[in-house]
């Protein structure tokens, strides 16, 4: 897990851990309305994952009081229904005696287990979705009033396979009364917004418990200090103004150009300007290689043949180019 140190993220750090201290205490306590949620919002590279690790890592070192159901959504299983769903519960569940699961999935079983992955699924029709979703609801409760209390992380929730995303969305308006906390990530502008909507919503239902923090760029202070403690006291003002512009604060590209300077011994000084420059449109372009990379092959081969056309965009010209069907 990523432990460099994170900047101007006091807040969102200080709110997962008390949020976690106390559902805590409140559970011992023996409060009726624990639950908690949590959602980190903000663009790529904001520290959204690198959050969500403090939390979880709160956890860990903390065990015996507390579960954890951790699952990162990703751009190849978006879709695969119910695939968040599963990667979140199967872990806690895997190791269950089938009697014991049995016992505690009851009436759900049938419905259930399949949906999980922990029988295999009925030939013929797929189960009816709000079905699942109930079973679901059902199983993780039924974890949190039992084992809890529970912390339920989920990253990258705006790549989740829609029937996950939605069951999750509609199950947090169910957790007041859980002994659990459920922190969510994603990209606020990438999440279905009915589905942000209704989180937030959740959020200002559950008054003192509810949290969501947008996150926000680097001020110019900040990436000053990460390149004067990588790079050396004695980088120069202008230097440090120009890393901040070029990347515009944005903690992901900040880090990964501060990286490439490192290794090149680019001394951070305004004359290195264009040499900073140069590095941080290379830096752009091999995120954006290593993209199309997992994207496959048909649309790198698009990327490409736009590249070499380096005219303005026609993407039947393109197609053809790339060897690709034009529709
Ligand atoms: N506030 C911050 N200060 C310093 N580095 C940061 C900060 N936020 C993120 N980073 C770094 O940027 C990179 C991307 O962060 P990550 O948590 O993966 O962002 P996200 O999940 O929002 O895309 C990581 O290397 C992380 O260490
Ligand atoms: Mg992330």
């Amino acid at each position: 897990m990523d432990d460099r140190q994170l900047y101007e993220r006091e807040e969102p750090i200080g709110l997962g851990a008390r949020a976690l201290a106390r559902l805590k205490a409140d559970v011992a306590a023996g409060d009726t309305s624990p639950g908690g949620l949590l959602l980190y919002r903000g663009a790529a590279g904001f520290g959204k994952t690198s959050l969500l690790g403090r939390l979880r890592a709160a956890v860990n070192t903390d065990r015996g009081a507390q579960i954890l159901l951790f699952a990162r959504a990703t751009e190849q299983q978006q879709g695969a229904p119910f695939h968040v769903a599963r990667s979140l519960l199967q872990p806690a569940l895997a190791n269950l005696h089938e009697a014991d699961r049995r016992e505690m999935f009851g009436g759900w079983y049938d419905i259930a287990a399949p949906a999980l992955g922990l029988t295999p699924a009925e030939a013929g029709s797929p189960a009816d979705p709000t079905g699942v979703q109930e079973a679901l609801s059902w199983v993780m409760t039924q974890l949190a009033v039992r084992q809890g209390p529970l912390l339920v992380v989920v990253d990258d929730l705006h790549w989740a396979d829609a029937e996950s995303s939605q069951w999750l969305a509609s199950y947090v308006g169910q957790i007041q009364h859980l002994p659990m906390l459920v922190a969510l990530a994603y990209r606020s502008d990438e999440l279905e917004p009915s589905l942000d909507d209704l989180l937030l919503r959740e959020v200002r239902e559950l008054g003192t418990r509810g949290h969501s923090v947008e996150l926000q760029k680097l001020s110019p202070n900040a990436v000053e200090a990460m390149v004067r403690t990588r790079l050396g006291e004695d980088a120069d003002d202008v230097f440090c103004r120009t890393c901040w512009s070029i990347t515009n604060g944005n903690p992901f590209f900040v880090t990964s150009l501060i990286d490439r300077l490192s290794e090149q011994d680019v001394p951070p000084i305004e004359e290195s300007q264009d040499q900073l420059r140069a590095l941080a449109a290379l830096s752009g372009a091999r995120d954006i290689g290593r993209r199309l990379e997992r994207l496959g092959t048909d649309v790198q081969r698009t990327a490409f043949a736009a590249a070499v056309l380096d005219i303005p965009f026609d993407l039947e010209l393109i197609s053809r180019v790339a060897g690709l069907p034009f529709n």
